[in-house]
Formats: C-alpha cells, sequence, structure tokens
C-alpha cells in the first residue's frame, strides 16, 4: 500500500488534523504482461463489431418471462465475448466450439455462473463462513469451488458478495459477510485468494465482486429498492469490502442494480470510473447485473435502450449482462461519435487480458470424461463438514445442556428444516439452481444424529408442515409456482400434538426451525422476521413438557427469538451449513466439535428494530447513560444478541491490554497486546477482537469499530499473547468536512474482548 502524507486541513477557521491520506495501491499488473501484449495485437485485427461483441455477456439459458435469446448465431459472428446460466458441460463445450472454430477471429467465450458457496459439494452459505471469523475458512471453500468449477467448464464466478448488511430483512444479507467493514474486508481478500490463486492463471476462476455499490442499504430492507448512502458512509462502511478487494487482486466487479443517491449503479461514473478506476487503480471487467443496462430505462435513468448503453459504456461498465442493450446500441453510439473506438479499445481490453490468462486461447475445452470425478472427491466434503463446524455459533447453553451424550437412548427431533435435505445446502447452489437439480447428497440434521448415536437409539422425527404458505423462491416466481396452502386449525393441532407426545417420549428434543432455503437470498426479504409458520407454537409446545430442549436453527438471517432466548436452554446456529451440515451439527451438538463462530451481524429483538448495527455514533444521548436513554418504549433498543458474540464449551480470559504507546503521532503505529487464556476444561477456539472508538475530533465517530480480529485455539489453561498494529489504516476515516481521509490529534479507546461489548479498556492519544 502506497501512503501519501496530507497537509494540515483547516475548515472553519480550525486546523484540526494533519494526517494521512490513503491513496490507493494501484493494480499494478493485474494482467500478466504477456495477456496485455496478446490482447493488444489481437485488438488489432478486429473489427468494431467483433470488439464490441466483446462486450456481450449473453444468456445460456432461455429463461421463460425474460428477454433472452439463443446465442448460437451471435456467437458464430462473433457477438458473444461471455456466457452466463450454462452449466450444462456438453453445451458449454458446443458453444465454445462454435466460438472457436467459426468465429473468424477464433474468440474462446469467457463462461460465468455464481459458484457462491460450492459446485457440487456445498459449503456453508457465506453468512455462515463469515460467522467462522477465520478468513481461512472462506479461502479452502473457495479454493476447492474454483477447482470443481474449472473442472465443469466455468471460468467466471459471480462472488463474492460482499455488501454490507446492516438489515435482516433484506434476503441478501445471507450471501455477504454481515455488518462490518473489517470482517468484511478479510473474507473478501480471502474470497479473492481462493477463486485466483496469488495471480489470475489458467487454475483460477476470475472473480467478480458485487453487488456495486450500496445494495445493502436498500430502503426498508427491501431487495432491490433504492439506496441513500452518503459519501462518508460509503467510504467508511459501504465500499471498504470492495476496495480490499481490488487491493487483493480482484479481476471482476459487478456493478449492482439499484439507484446510489438517486444515480443507478450501473450507469453510476463516479462509482465506477472515479472510484473504482481512478481512486483505486482497478483494472478489471466491469460486468453489468443481469438485465441491468437495459433496466436504465426502467430506473427513468435513461431515454431508450441507445441512451442506456451510452450511459452505461462512458460511466465505465465493460459488459452487458443478459440485456443485449449494447449488443443492439453500442454501435450506433460509437458511429455517432459519443464514444471513441479508442474507448471501447480500453473497456475491451481486459476481457482479452483476463481470457489469454485463465488459459482460454490455448485449452478452451472442458474434458467432459474427468468432471464427475473432480465433482465426487471425497475430500470435498471432509473439508465441508469441518468448515461448517468452524462457522456455526452457540448463542444459548443454560445448564450445560450441551454437549449431548452420545449414550443417548431416546431423542425427538422436530420441525419442519430436520430432513429437509434440500434446505441444509441453502440457496444459490449451482445444481440445484439452473442446473437441473441437485446432485449431492445433502445430509440433513436427523441424518446427523443418526450418524452419531447407536442404532438401537430411538430416534422420533416430527416434521410439521412446511413453514411457509407465501414464500416463493425466485425462480418460483418467474416460473408461477404455486405457494404452499398453510395447515388447516385441525392441521395444526394434530401437528403440535404429535410434537408433544414425541417430546414426552423422549430424553432430549432437539428442534430444528428456520426458514427454507428460498425464504433468504435475491428477491426474499422479508418485513417480519418470526419463525414462520407453526414453529414457534411446535416450539412452545415441546418446551412446555419440561423436557431439556435445544434449538438448531437453520436460516439466512437473523430471526426473532426473544422468547426462545428465555425459554429454550440451548440454541445453536447452524445457518445453512451446506452438504455434510447435519453432519457438522451432530458433531457440535455431541461435543465432537467446540463451536467457536462469532455472529458478523447484530441479532436483532424483532423487524421493527431494524437497521441495528453496533458501529453507530454515540448520538446527544447515548443509550446506556441514566437520561433520556430509551430508544423505543416497547422494546430494549440494544440487540438480543451483540456483534461478535457466540459461546463455546469452554470458556476465556482476556487480561493484560498494553499499547505500546500512551501518545503517538498521526502518523506513527501503536501495537495492541493482549493476553487470552482458555479458563474451562475443554480446549477451544476464542476470536479476540479490537474495538477502538475516537472520542473526538472533526466529525462524530462510532461507538466502537472492530479493528483487529482473530481466531485461536486454545487448550485447557493455555495462554496466548496476541499483538494487534493501529496505525494509519486502522485509524484513519473519511472526513465528510474535509472530504478526505485523515488521522485526527485526538484520544481513542480501546477494548478487547470476545464480542462488541467487550470491557476490557486502555487509551491513548495521538498528536500532531
Ligand atoms: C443477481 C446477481 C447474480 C446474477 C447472475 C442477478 O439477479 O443479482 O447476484 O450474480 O443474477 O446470476
Amino acid at each position: 500500500m502506497v501512503l501519501k502524507k496530507c497537509s494540515a486541513i483547516v475548515l472553519l477557521g480550525v486546523s484540526f488534523s494533519i494526517g494521512s491520506c490513503l491513496i490507493a495501491k494501484a493494480q499494478t499488473s493485474l494482467f500478466s504482461a504477456e495477456a496485455k501484449q496478446q490482447a493488444e495485437a489481437l485488438l488489432k485485427q478486429m473489427t468494431l463489431d467483433e470488439k464490441l461483441g466483446q462486450l456481450n455477456e449473453s444468456s445460456g439459458l432461455v429463461m421463460p418471462g425474460l428477454a433472452t435469446e439463443k446465442p448460437d448465431d451471435l456467437i458464430e459472428k462473433g457477438g458473444v465475448g461471455s456466457i452466463l446460466w450454462q452449466m450444462n458441460v456438453k453445451e458449454i463445450n458446443r458453444l465454445q466450439h462454435i466460438a472457436v472454430e467459426k468465429s473468424r477471429l477464433h474468440i474462446p467465450i469467457l463462461f460465468g455462473f455464481d459458484v457462491i458457496h460450492g459446485y457440487r459439494t456445498v459449503f456453508p452459505v457465506p453468512l455462515a463462513m463469515a460467522s467462522s471469523w477465520d478468513p481461512s475458512v472462506e479461502e479452502q471453500a473457495q479454493h476447492l469451488a474454483a477447482q470443481d468449477a474449472r473442472a465443469a467448464g466455468i471460468e467466471w464466478t459471480f462472488t463474492p458478495m460482499v455488501d454490507i448488511a446492516r438489515d435482516a430483512r433484506w434476503g441478501r444479507i445471507v450471501e455477504g459477510a454481515g455488518e462490518d467493514p473489517v470482517l468484511g474486508s478479510a473474507m473478501a481478500q480471502a474470497q479473492v485468494r481462493g477463486f485466483q490463486g496469488t495471480r489470475i492463471g489458467p487454475d483460477s476462476v476470475l472473480v467478480c465482486v458485487k453487488h456495486f455499490a450500496g445494495y445493502g442499504a436498500a430502503d426498508g430492507g427491501r431487495d432491490y429498492d433504492s439506496s441513500y448512502v452518503p459519501e462518508e458512509l460509503l467510504r467508511n462502511v459501504y465500499l471498504k469490502p470492495f476496495h480490499a478487494a481490488v487491493q487483493a487482486g480482484a479481476g471482476g466487479f459487478m456493478s449492482a442494480y439499484m439507484d446510489l443517491n438517486d444515480v443507478p449503479a450501473s450507469g453510476n461514473h463516479w462509482l465506477l470510473t472515479d472510484v473504482l478506476r481512478k481512486d483505486w487503480g482497478f483494472q478489471g471487467i466491469v460486468l453489468s447485473d443481469a438485465f441491468a443496462v437495459g433496466n436504465l430505462v426502467t430506473h427513468g435513468y435513461a431515454r431508450d435502450g441507445e441512451d442506456a448503453a451510452y450511459k452505461a459504456i462512458n460511466a465505465g461498465l465493460n459488459m452487458d449482462m443478459a440485456s443485449l442493450t449494447y449488443t443492439h446500441n453500442l454501435l450506433k453510439v460509437v458511429k455517432e461519435g459519443k464514444v471513441s473506438e479508442a474507448y471501447i479499445d480500453q473497456m475491451v481490453l481486459p476481457i482479452l487480458e483476463a481470457k489469454y490468462d485463465l488459459g482460454l486461447f490455448t485449452h478452451p475445452y472442458v474434458d467432459e470424461s474427468k468432471v464427475d470425478t473432480v465433482l465426487n472427491r471425497p475430500e470435498g466434503l471432509a473439508l465441508e463438514r469441518k468448515l461448517a463446524g468452524r462457522s456455526m455459533v452457540l448463542l444459548r447453553n443454560e445448564g450445560r445442556v450441551l454437549p449431548l451424550s452420545k449414550g443417548l437412548k431416546k431423542i425427538a427431533v422436530i420441525g419442519p428444516l430436520a430432513d429437509a435435505a434440500h434446505d441444509v445446502e441453502g440457496g444459490w447452489t449451482v445444481e440445484g439452481l439452473f442446473g437441473g437439480g441437485s446432485k449431492s447428497h445433502p445430509v440433513t440434521v436427523i441424518n446427523g444424529i443418526k450418524n452419531k448415536l447407536a442404532a438401537d437409539a430411538q430416534i422420533t422425527l416430527v416434521t410439521g408442515p412446511q413453514p411457509s404458505k407465501v414464500y416463493l423462491g425466485m425462480l418460483d416466481q418467474v416460473t408461477g409456482t404455486k405457494p404452499i396452502p398453510p395447515p388447516t386449525p385441525q392441521e395444526t393441532a394434530d401437528w403440535i400434538a404429535k410434537a408433544k407426545a414425541a417430546a414426552e417420549d423422549a430424553d432430549v428434543v432437539v428442534a430444528v426451525l428456520g426458514e427454507t432455503a428460498n425464504m433468504s437470498g435475491e428477491a426474499a426479504s422479508r418485513a417480519t422476521l418470526n419463525l414462520p409458520g407453526i414453529q414457534e407454537q411446535m416450539l412452545e409446545a415441546v418446551v412446555a413438557t419440561g423436557k431439556p430442549v435445544v434449538l438448531v436453527l437453520e436460516n439466512g438471517r437473523p430471526l426473532d427469538i426473544s422468547w426462545a432466548s428465555e425459554h429454550v436452554p440451548a440454541i445453536l446456529e447452524a445457518w445453512y451449513p451446506g452438504t455434510e451440515g447435519g453432519n457438522a451439527v451432530a458433531d457440535v451438538l455431541f461435543g465432537g466439535v467446540n463451536p467457536g463462530g462469532k455472529l458478523p451481524v447484530s441479532w436483532p429483538r424483532e423487524a421493527g428494530a431494524e437497521p441495528l448495527y453496533y458501529n453507530h455514533t454515540l448520538t446527544h444521548d447515548p443509550e446506556d447513560r441514566p437520561s433520556f436513554k430509551s430508544r423505543y418504549w416497547d422494546i430494549a433498543s440494544k440487540p438480543l444478541y451483540p456483534f461478535g458474540y457466540g459461546l463455546s464449551y469452554s470458556t476465556f480470559k482476556f487480561a493484560n491490554l498494553r499499547l505500546s504507546k500512551n501518545s503517538m503521532s498521526v502518523s506513527d503505529t501503536n501495537e495492541v497486546s493482549v493476553d487470552v487464556t482458555n479458563t474451562g476444561s475443554v480446549s477451544g477456539d476464542a476470536v479476540a477482537q479490537i474495538y477502538i472508538h475516537q472520542r473526538y475530533g472533526s466529525a462524530s465517530r462510532p461507538v466502537r469499530e472492530l479493528k483487529g480480529f482473530e481466531r485461536i485455539a486454545l487448550q485447557p489453561g493455555e495462554t496466548k499473547t496476541l499483538k494487534f498494529p493501529l496505525g494509519t489504516d486502522q485509524l484513519q476515516y473519511w472526513n465528510p468536512q474535509s472530504r478526505g481521509w485523515v488521522v485526527e490529534p485526538t484520544e481513542f479507546d480501546v477494548w478487547a474482548g470476545e464480542d462488541s461489548t467487550a470491557s476490557l479498556h486502555a487509551e491513548f492519544t495521538t498528536i500532531p
């Protein structure tokens, strides 16, 4: 990273800061010099039409209700640079043969798809992987996913989704790393490394960091709705993981759907050129979200297709996903002189460079004979189970109900998710979505429990009805699938009676509740966060029997579990844990794995508290001071569980918080150290978290901000000393008055501990 000193800033007559400015490290050589040379040579041979063809990503599927066309003829004419939504390997090869053998310049197609959390082996959903607070979980998962994807002909993944999400109502919170920019940045970089490796090469899968930017701030948590995010909040929070991904060498970006401060992201010059390319030095490909270029007209931003094509290309958007707006209009835009051919060359260049570096010119085809062998590798499943275990968060364990004994003889497993094979993998699975059905063999929680217990154990399953009457997945909406009718009062009473009877006859009840996978994700926002359907009633009925109850949650967002948080002794957040999810849940329930995951989001008491996030500013009357502290009169405004929270079967003590300097210059670096001891009787993982607060300055700063974290394994009685830097990277913020990055002369609080409410405290000052 290259740092440049800024001069003193004088505003309102007060000189308040001599700080440091962060000048982004340019991606000096995102693609290889060889690829650049080859791409430039090829570009010279291309007609304008062929150049524009590279800017088109066509749909590989003709989707009902959507304006897509079969791409064969266009490919032959050199009119297709990339194809998405095609996972049939034979079809991929057929289309590639047309491009390589029949198009004039034989330029191969770049095949893209959403390989979000695994290919055939489905890893935990991204929100779960972020709960591990262990970036290597993401890196390992995405590395395996990259190998699988390449073997199956996918060279470009529309991952990672790095949108900050502060609102659990927003359905796509499941696809990201939660609410925090530092945790989100670490997870973003880990995914870039996992997919691309250290450099883009023939084994890499190119990433597409999305959705640039501010998509998670949708009004009311409603998917696709407008976002209004001031520049300071963008710079200090929402853009951070995107910038981190650029610094890690991301080769692709995806522009978001929504209006950002009234300018649609896909036609937003400030975002796609000023910030992304000029400030950050990004040299890769910007792809629109699906149909987003065409939809600039729908937004009321572009007059027609031609205006949309002009506004998008001029904003800095290289490739049009699926709308064919570039294909139908860009030639005219260039011919009319609105954009120059030299500018088009700049837009085409990274696409060709990527194709060279990915090895597509030398190895354009998939080896069909090897696909299944690669996708079915057993090591994938073993890794998946391990990473799923690392991603679970123990929210409650009163009376140490957990871990359960493997000697249990009678167990009742209730709830609609207990044996729901599809849901355990969560949404956005490659083969489950467009690939004609899942080819993996997901392990449900009941099967995981069966695998753990002796053959003669009595395991009774009572599922209950499907938890949703109105929720339909994104594709269900397109294909017109009918909603599932809710149970009648008589059916409800029958299910509850069955659950109660099973509980009464058992030693322990495991309730597997939450949301079906299609209730989270795109076009799946919710105005309520309750346990849908009759699940809460079933839970209350089994708790009323007095039997110990363990609640296992499978869900893509925090849910309203206020009642459960007071009445159910043990709660394990499993999210959607993936193909081996049921085994991984059983590993945790029976103590084979000690849970160490922590919440990447603040857990609301109910939907009305959203948006909810820990790194808010103090206000004139902070909540934890004695005066007018009430934010709502009907519920506590603090989260049910704070950001960073999660229990273990062990206990940890944080002590000896030290700083290397009590006072330092604004351009200096402090070092925080803290001792972490396992004070319990079993080995386990602690996640050390460092938070700061800037007490005063030229802007109000958040009550706390995460600035460092590390997940460590500790044996009983073992102590480790951890060190974290607090320098320019951690202390600077985008100043709304000077409109630049500053580190200010001021005082800082520092806390270390297990979550965002940590109390171990130190302080230091910064001087000019
Ligand atoms: C989603 C993107 C996704 C794209 C391609 C869009 O609807 O918003 O996240 O990558 O489809 O599948």
